[in-house]
């Protein structure tokens, strides 16, 4: 028994080490989805026959470039109201180049707020997980083209 009891306090000792290591990272940035003009970066793929094909969100994260979202969002409610998002954010700024993070979620575009999860992350942010609020900064709904700041927060090692 005793020696059970030492392996789980080994166990329990080395966990809390790598416990102690994780760190955690807020970024805001703002998310560019732009399906007009010249600079588009989402099509829709698929859609409702005799319906517009509109989505909203996915595309170039901006301003000074911090990183692109890769990945697809699924209109999952029959009044358009919930996107399912499934996106890679794969960033190239200085400081995350080449590290990435997982994005999985509803996002339920006609509230002011709405969370989605981080689910995991390489690089900088192995191990990653989190979640992130999203709000609507800019949005013209004919043409499909938004502006969604994110406010992230993740641990990881
Ligand atoms: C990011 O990494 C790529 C590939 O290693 C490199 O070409 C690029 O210059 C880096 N960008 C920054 C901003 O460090
Ligand atoms: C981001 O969200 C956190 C809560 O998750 C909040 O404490 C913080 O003030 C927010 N930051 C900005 C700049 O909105």
């Amino acid at each position: 028994m005793a020696t059970i009891n030492i392996a789980l306090l080994l166990l329990c000792m080395a966990l809390c080490l790598v416990e102690a290591k994780q760190t955690k990272t807020n970024m805001v940035f703002y998310m560019h989805d732009w399906h007009s003009g010249t600079d588009t970066t989402a099509i829709p793929v698929a859609g409702v026959k005799n319906k517009p094909w509109n989505t909203i969100q996915f595309g170039t994260l901006a301003s000074a470039q911090v990183g692109r979202a890769h990945g697809v969002y699924v209109n999952s409610a029959l009044d358009g109201s919930d996107l399912h998002l499934v996106l890679s954010l794969v960033f190239t700024s200085k400081e995350h180049n080449g590290s990435t993070l997982e994005i999985q979620g509803a996002d339920r575009l006609f509230q002011e707020y709405r969370e989605v999860s981080v689910v995991s992350g390489t690089g900088k942010f192995r191990f990653a997980r989190g979640y992130a609020t999203l709000e609507t900064a800019f949005l013209d709904f004919k043409i499909a083209d938004a502006s969604i700041r994110w406010n992230l927060t993740v641990l990881h090692y």
